[in-house]
């Protein structure tokens, strides 16, 4: 258990460099997962291909007072994603306010003047997402703190974009160059790049996948065995009763699912705004197609028990399991394959053609997005293609659990407000299916559509592509006892003003008007006791009025509560000839927008990151602008520093 040992561990990270003979270490600051991949894969790739002796690290888990003694033969790389509104990811906030702050003091006492970290090598990389203001300001402040304390970067500080979609390709196109400066810098030298395992898998034949020591997938066994209690986060979900689900379209090809989460047999609370995260379980169609695609499906309840072959390799997931249910509950299998993971397993094809054509794929960028990125193939389905009739058993399984990433929580806002019920969840997702021309499959997101395939098990509907729940929820060892999710709530910074009278604009097309549906609920239980509840407006926008007008009669029952306190304002983008979005709305509203907006009403934007709520941030300045008479480049300013404020909100997601 990775938790056990971590309290016992040293938080000085030169004793454990020495302990565990180190050169190298990679720390992580991430929050969702992508930037400890990314962590991983320079490690190994520096091991692999340099000989370094790599380890990657959880900032969170080490000090950083004795950095000015980090040895001279020795390199510190930094992998840090950026969070919300430019901020460090969780497990970052303590380094990245030890690193940055203004009278930084180190072990050995010298002032940030005297350069007390110039025999500090590092390297950097940052995950950001363009589409927001503060983009890459970890990578970017770290990098600079460290050289302002005399530390030499190797490389340059490398930045990868999510919002455009180039993470990858980024990191891919920034490590070659920092490798080579590394490779020179400290006298390495390259070699073909050997597999070596991270972990030992040894089939347990001696054990029974029925045996009460298999772990077969479930998030949280203690839980289920009824041995915990919680504290309930994201390293230990509350398996929830799911106590209502229901379809909001009435546009029969779309769905779009409405669901109450029971959370009042934990102690989790939430307050309207906050994020419930839904850890999802693979399809079992691809689970099937990935065990046949490995020649793994005869074995598939073989037992396995895994194990680090090295004291700083964490087992992704509990073991001993099976083959099923590592790779059904721990494995991100439905993600596309990416290009570096192509590459690294073209040596172990089932014959030399395939090998070629994989080795080429791994080489070459735009074959690749020709080929594959652009059919959004996952990895058995690549492997499927490529197979020429025979299995890829070949690729040691340990490859498999290095490369492909943990599986991850996905997150939601929450639709209903604590105020009216504080022990029960809405969720408004639309479920994710996307044909996309030329491609062999329909892309179908993980997450909402093993939440349909719940409320299809639950009310009997018909399934035709079934998720795999016979496997999730009743297994060889039935724990559930009904339809169940294991959730937590993140709690964020999207608030209503604690003073009620105050006024609300809140602009939410799709299911982007998720949290806003908790905000009139909240605020319509306010006015029914008597509250003197302030200007709630609302633009929601949705294709047509008869398809996907989702809670259409609970706004009326809102507005009943609330009188003309409470005004929807609606866009349909096609009913009519022409595309009417929420943005045109709020135009053709230029004048009270700007109005509430002087008597100080906060503003709220939920959706899509890319487009609509940067279409909105402008046309907010605009309107501003228009209104008062000012240039337009003072309505940007005065948004700005709205934004600044808070008085100007986002929950936005690409
Ligand atoms: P469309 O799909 O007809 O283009 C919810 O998805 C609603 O948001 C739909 O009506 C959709 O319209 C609309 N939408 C799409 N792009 C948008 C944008 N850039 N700004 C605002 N709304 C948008």
């Amino acid at each position: 258990n990775g938790h056990a040992a971590k309290e016992a561990k040293t938080r000085n990270i030169l004793e454990k460099m020495d302990e565990s003979d180190k050169n190298c270490v990679v720390f992580y600051g991430s929050q969702t997962g992508t930037a400890e991949d990314y962590a991983s894969r320079l490690a190994k790739e520096g091991s692999s291909r340099f000989g370094l002796k790599t380890m990657t690290a959880d900032l969170e888990d080490y000090d950083y007072t004795n950095l000015d003694s980090f040895p001279a033969d020795k390199v510190a790389m930094f992998v840090l994603a950026t969070y919300g509104e430019g901020e460090p990811t969780d497990n970052a906030v303590d380094f990245y306010e030890f690193i940055s702050g203004e009278d930084v003091s180190f072990s050995q006492g010298a002032g940030a003047e005297e350069k007390p970290l110039s025999h500090l090598k590092f390297v950097a990389f940052g995950l950001g997402n363009n589409t927001y203001e503060h983009y890459n300001s970890m990578v970017r402040n770290v990098n600079k703190s460290l050289q302002k304390l005399g530390a030499v970067r190797i490389g340059m500080a490398g930045e990868g974009d999510d919002g455009a979609g180039t993470m990858e390709e980024d990191f891919l196109a920034w490590k070659e160059p920092m490798w080579s400066e590394l490779a020179e810098t400290m006298d390495l030298e390259e070699r073909e790049a050997v597999y070596e395992p991270v972990f030992e898998v040894t089939e347990r034949n001696d054990l029974d996948a029925d045996s009460d020591a298999v772990y077969l997938g479930e998030p949280n066994k203690n839980h289920l065995e009824g041995t915990s209690k919680g504290p309930y986060n994201a390293h230990n979900p509350y398996i929830a009763p799911i106590v209502e689900s229901k379809e909001l379209f009435t546009d029969k090809n779309r769905n779009c699912l409405h669901m109450e989460i029971d959370i009042s047999g934990s102690n989790l609370t939430y307050t309207t705004g906050d994020h419930i995260a839904v850890w999802p379980t693979n399809p079992g169609k691809e689970v099937d197609r990935f065990l046949k695609v490995l020649g793994l499906t005869s074995k598939r309840h073989t037992v396995i028990a895994v194990k680090g072959l090295d004291a700083t390799a964490k087992v992704p997931f509990p073991s001993p399991t099976t083959y099923d249910a590592a790779v059904r509950y721990h494995m991100e299998i439905c993600a596309p394959v990416s290009r570096q993971f192509v590459a690294s397993i073209a040596q172990f094809a089932p014959n030399e053609s395939i090998k070629a054509e994989m080795t080429k794929l791994g080489g070459d960028k735009q074959y690749f997005q020709d080929k594959v990125a652009s059919m959004h193939l996952n990895i058995s389905q690549l492997l499927e293609m490529m197979s020429g009739g025979e299995t890829w058993s070949k690729i040691p399984f340990s490859l498999l659990i290095e490369a492909i990433h943990k599986i991850q929580p996905r997150y939601y806002s929450i639709s209903s407000s604590s105020f009216v019920q504080n022990k029960k969840i809405s969720i408004t997702a639309i479920v994710d299916s996307v044909d996309i021309p030329g491609a062999p499959h329909v892309v179908k997101g993980v997450t909402t559509n093993y939440l349909l395939a719940l409320k299809q098990k639950q009310y009997g509907d018909p399934h035709p592509d079934p998720h795999g729940l016979d496997y999730a929820i009743t297994g060889p060892r039935n724990k559930y006892d009904g339809i169940h999710v294991p959730v937590h709530v993140r709690h964020s910074n999207f608030k209503l003003p604690s003073d009620p009278s105050k006024p609300i604009i809140m602009v939410g097309p799709g299911t982007g008007v998720a949290p806003f549906r908790a905000f009139v609920q909240e605020r319509a239980q306010q006015a029914k006791k008597g509250e003197n509840v302030g200007k709630t407006l609302l633009f929601f926008g949705c294709r047509r009025k008869e398809e996907d007008f989702i809670y259409e009669k609970e706004w009326e029952v809102y507005k009943e509560a609330m009188g003309d306190k409470f005004e929807l304002i609606t866009a349909f983008s096609r009913d009519g000839p022409k595309k009417v979005y929420v943005q045109h709305r709020m135009k053709e509203h230029a004048a009270e927008i700007d109005e509430l907006l002087q008597q100080g009403a906060y503003i709220y934007v939920c959706g899509d990151a890319a487009n609509m709520a940067r279409e909105v941030n402008t046309i907010v300045g605009q309107i501003v602008a228009e209104q008062r008479g000012l240039p337009e480049a003072k309505g940007e300013q005065i948004v700005k520093a709205m934004r600044s404020s808070n008085q100007y909100q986002e929950d936005v997601w690409s």
